[in-house]
């Protein structure tokens, strides 16, 4: 399993009030959804932003994952001290490899993966995994769903590959040496040709 440094986990589980604040407010001015809408949040980290998403957009369920155990219980502490009474109901947290996703075929609007989608590979460098990964958004977002990522590696080869699947840009932003991206799904069911006519 890729695991995270000593270094880097401790990083991730702190001093993310800032950053996520930040990444909550542009996600706010940029994402529209219905309030029945269903989110998947892969590699969640300590489920910060989960939070704060829960808690300012209205949705149905918002389910923050992550493949470490070790991570996925670093989030049920930090959301236990923001929620002494438990959970909010639209909220769970629970283990899941982006790799393998445990979710049907379209059962999401939106999926946000932030500074995740380099783990796929065990070299962070290594982009043969990524689209695995990517697939695997795909496969569980529905049409017209938004893709939702932040990256610092890979940032051109992870777009093309959306955009060569039919996605549209939706909004962008550029942050030190990362990007944030929304990209929404084609919806494939709809004939893109021109029709045939009877008779
Ligand atoms: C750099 S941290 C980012 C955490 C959080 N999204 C943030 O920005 O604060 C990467 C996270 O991805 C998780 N991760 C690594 N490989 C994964 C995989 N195959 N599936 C799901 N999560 C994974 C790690 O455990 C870690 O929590």
């Amino acid at each position: 399993m890729p695991e995270m440094n000593p270094v880097a986990r401790f990083f991730v589980n702190t001093f993310t009030s800032r950053v996520n604040r930040r990444r909550y407010r542009w996600l706010a001015a940029h994402l529209r959804w219905p309030s029945t809408a269903t989110c998947l949040e892969i590699g969640c980290g300590n489920g910060d932003l989960a939070a704060r998403i829960v808690e300012g957009m209205v949705l149905s369920r918002y389910v923050a994952t992550d493949l470490d155990p070790r991570q996925v219980e670093a989030a049920r502490k930090h959301l236990a001290r923001r929620y002494p009474g438990g959970l909010p109901a639209s909220l769970e947290v629970r283990e899941a490899d982006m790799l393998q996703l445990p979710f049907p075929d379209s059962s999401f609007d939106a999926v946000l993966a932030y500074t995740v989608l380099h783990h796929a590979s065990p070299t962070h460098r290594d982009f043969t995994k990524v689209p695995t990964a990517l697939a695997e958004v795909d496969r569980v977002l529905r049409p017209r769903g938004s893709a939702v990522y932040e990256e610092f590696l890979h940032k051109e080869s992870i777009r093309n590959w959306f955009q060569e699947r039919g996605y549209a840009l939706v909004a962008a932003i550029g942050h030190w040496n990362r990007e944030t991206v929304i990209l929404a799904k084609p919806d494939r069911s709809v004939a893109s040709g021109p029709k045939k006519s009877s008779g």
